[in-house]
């Protein structure tokens, strides 16, 4: 499983954390950027991981901008993109069982890097549930 990670200048504080976090778990991270806190436009970077997950329909997407929510707007507005805005572990969960999502947004200037454990262990264990969903 292999997980592409994006970010604009509002998220990349954060992307070495998340990206050391799943490396810890044995998860393989490709970073698409934004590799400096230079100001950037986040639908550049939503589109770079959305094309990187369609391309490998095993892999997941990590977006993070400054609120998650231009990220998550942006990444939906691609055809087989299911991304979840999840500022909470149980929300992450139930996007994996219930949405089967298949990109994780969070908000850097919204959630601290305990919050950020939690909502990345949530989404790693989550797992589509199938069935009425
Ligand atoms: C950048 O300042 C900020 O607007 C962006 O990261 C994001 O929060 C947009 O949804």
């Amino acid at each position: 499983m292999k997980y592409f990670i994006g970010t604009d200048h509002a998220g990349f504080e954060v992307k070495p954390f998340v990206i050391e976090y799943l490396q810890k778990k044995g998860i393989e991270v490709e970073d698409l950027g934004t590799y400096s806190s230079e100001s950037v436009d986040y639908p550049d970077f939503a589109s770079k991981v959305c094309a990187a997950v369609l391309k490998d329909e095993r892999s997941k997407g990590i977006l993070i901008c400054g609120t998650g929510l231009g990220m998550s707007m942006a990444a939906n507005r691609h055809e087989g993109i299911r991304a979840a805005l999840c500022h909470d572990a149980y929300t992450a969960s139930v996007a994996r069982g219930h949405n089967d999502a298949n990109i994780l947004c969070f908000g850097e200037r919204i959630v601290g890097k305990g919050v950020a454990e939690s909502i990345l262990d949530a989404w790693i264990a989550g797992c589509f549930d199938g069935g009425r969903h």
